[in-house]
Formats: structure tokens, C-alpha cells, sequence
């Protein structure tokens, strides 16, 4: 496998937003999205939920959507989150959704998001429905952790945040979190930043997430470990054994169309598992961000343009 590094990823997420390429992929990559993300309509991505659940494998469900430029348009995405909660209400199985807060209009005002936060997760505690805050670029992380901290202390307990390890001021936000015990979702980090605020080298990035996710775990708190990647997968199946952790402290995490097989045998070994399945039509940056997480991807994608 190749070692990769962060520039790899900053070339593809800047080559990414060329008007040309992203005219290409959004007029011919709809075929190659559909490798990552199950369907325009939630109608589809609630037929993929059944057949995970059928191997035991439990769902997030991820409108796709972030960084609106108008409160309209964030209050339709509300809307819509809305819809897809009362929609799970129904279902028998685990209810949970991820969502950004760009979505929800962060950058135009964060007591807006603070305010269709509260709306969703009023809703989504009627029927336990829990509500991933997911992780944007380093720019956001003060303002996503301070709506985080405004949610909790009007009482909500519905919801989390997620840490990502390549951010050098990771293990600084972890420490400062633990009196609020937030259950978190350790990740690696999928955009695209600077030397100054992230580390560039792997072994650092990688070091730095077992790091995050044993501390998180030996403080108590319930710990999304959300990577695909057998180094750290194995590592903390074989620490959380000798601990005597069980499957009510932890869980793992793994996106749709990623690893399907090691996600059927983490299920099937009796570990919690879910896998993240965003669907919408905004789907664009999200298959950016997977195809910067890897050389493969974009041979892929080459191909199936070269297609059509
Ligand atoms: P790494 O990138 O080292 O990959 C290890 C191996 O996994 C690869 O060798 C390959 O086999 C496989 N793999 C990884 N990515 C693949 C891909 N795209 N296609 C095919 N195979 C792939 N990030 C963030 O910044 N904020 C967030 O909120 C979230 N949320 C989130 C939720 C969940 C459930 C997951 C799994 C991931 C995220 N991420 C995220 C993304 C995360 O930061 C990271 O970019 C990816 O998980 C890739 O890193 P890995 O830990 O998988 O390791």
C-alpha cells in the first residue's frame, strides 16, 4: 500500500475545486459516486440501511450538505434532517444521523445553528435517535466545539462530537471536553491543512489516533472508533480485550462502500459496528475528500470517466 501524506491529499482537494473538474465529475462521476454515497433520495439510502442491517451492520445516515451561503437554505437542510428523523422513527432498528454545521448555517451565524441544532435534536429525543456533529476544516473547529458546549448545557444529551487526530490542537480540546464526558467519534482528519496546525507525516497522524482513542476509552467515554485501517482496527481490538472493555464503551465505524467484509466480520465477532451512508445530490466535496484519502480512488475514477 502507498504511504500517504498530506500532500497528496492538498493536491487532490485543490485540484478538486476547478471549475472544469468539477464539472466533469458532477456531468459524468454520478456512476463513480455511487461506489460511496447510496442514492439521491433518502427512499434509497433507506433500502441500503436494510440490507447492512440484514449482517448486522448498523447505520448513520448523512444528508449531504454543508457550507450554505444563506439561512434559507439552511433551514431547508433542517427541514429535510427533520424528515429523516421522523422517517427512522418509524424502523426498528438503531436510529442515528450525522450532520455538519456549516449545514445548518455556522459560517453565517452560529446562534442560527445553535437554534436548528435544538429543533433536530428535540425531535430526534422522542425516539432516541442520536445526532453526530461531524468534524469540518480547522477554521471551524472553536465554533463546532462551542456549539457542542451550548447544546449540552441546555441539557442535550442526544449528541456528539468527533476528534480528528492529524490536528496538532486535538489532544489539548480532548483534555478540555472530559468533565462534559461527550461521547466522541475518533477520525484521522479528511481535509486539506496546513503544517501549522496539522501533522503532515502518517506515522505521526496514526500515532496521534491511538493515542486520542485510548485516552478517550480509559476516561469513559463512549468512543466511536471510525477508521478503516487494519493497523489501528487490530491495535484497539486487542487493547479494549486486555481492558475488558465491552461492546457498551465502544463501538467501531466505517464508511459505506469502504472495507464492506472487515465490517461484516467486526459485526459478526460482536462488535458494535456502523457504517456512515451519506445520501443527497450535494454529494460532490464529500467524494472529493474519498478520493484525496486515496491513490486507487482516483484511478477509479479516471477510468469511469474515460467511460462514461
Ligand atoms: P487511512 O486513510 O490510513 O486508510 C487505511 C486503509 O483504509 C487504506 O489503506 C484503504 O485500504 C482503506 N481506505 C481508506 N479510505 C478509503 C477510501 N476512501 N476508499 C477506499 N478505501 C479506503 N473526517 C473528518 O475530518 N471529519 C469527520 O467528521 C469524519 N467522519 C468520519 C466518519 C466515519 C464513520 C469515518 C470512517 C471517517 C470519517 N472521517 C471524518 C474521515 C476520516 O477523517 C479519514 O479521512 C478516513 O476515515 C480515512 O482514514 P482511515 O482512518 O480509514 O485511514
Amino acid at each position: 500500500a502507498m504511504d500517504l501524506n498530506q500532500s497528496y491529499r492538498s493536491l487532490v482537494l485543490a485540484v478538486a475545486q476547478h471549475p472544469s473538474v468539477k464539472h466533469l465529475m458532477l456531468t459524468r462521476g454520478k456512476g463513480f459516486s455511487r461506489r460511496f454515497v447510496a442514492g439521491d433520495t433518502l427512499e434509497e439510502a433507506l433500502q441500503v440501511v436494510e440490507a447492512l442491517e440484514a449482517d448486522k451492520i448498523h447505520a448513520i445516515l448523512d444528508l449531504l450538505g454543508e457550507m450554505v451561503t444563506s439561512e434559507e437554505q439552511s433551514r431547508q437542510f433542517q427541514a429535510e434532517i427533520l424528515r429523516l428523523i421522523q422517517a427512522l422513527a418509524a424502523k426498528p432498528y438503531p436510529r442515528y444521523v450525522a450532520l455538519k454545521l456549516t449545514q445548518l448555517g455556522l459560517d453565517l451565524d452560529e446562534a442560527l445553528a445553535v437554534e436548528l441544532m435544538q429543533g433536530l435534536l428535540e425531535e430526534a429525543r422522542k425516539t432516541e435517535c442520536f445526532v453526530r456533529i461531524d468534524m469540518e476544516d480547522s477554521p471551524r473547529v472553536d465554533a463546532t466545539l462551542r456549539v457542542y458546549r451550548r447544546l449540552r448545557e441546555a441539557g442535550y444529551t442526544n449528541t456528539g462530537i468527533v476528534l480528528q487526530s492529524y490536528l496538532k490542537r486535538t489532544e489539548r480540546d480532548l483534555e478540555a471536553l472530559l468533565p462534559l464526558k461527550p461521547a466522541v467519534r475518533i477520525v484521522k482528519g479528511a481535509y486539506k491543512e496546513p503544517p501549522e496546525v496539522a501533522f503532515q507525516d502518517k506515522r505521526l497522524i496514526d500515532g496521534q489516533y491511538l493515542v486520542l482513542a485510548k485516552k478517550a476509552l480509559e476516561n469513559g467515554l463512549y468512543t466511536a472508533i471510525a477508521s478503516h485501517d487494519p493497523h489501528i482496527i487490530g491495535e484497539m481490538k486487542r487493547w479494549t480485550t486486555e481492558r475488558g472493555l465491552t461492546p457498551e464503551q465502544f463501538e467501531f465505524q466505517l464508511l459505506y462502500g469502504v472495507r464492506r467484509d472487515e465490517q461484516k466480520r467486526l459485526a459478526a465477532e460482536g462488535y458494535t459496528v456502523r457504517a456512515y451512508i451519506p445520501y443527497g445530490t450535494d454529494w460532490y466535496p464529500y467524494l472529493s475528500r474519498r478520493i484525496a484519502e486515496r491513490p486507487e480512488n482516483l484511478m477509479f475514477v479516471a477510468r469511469s470517466l474515460v467511460q462514461g
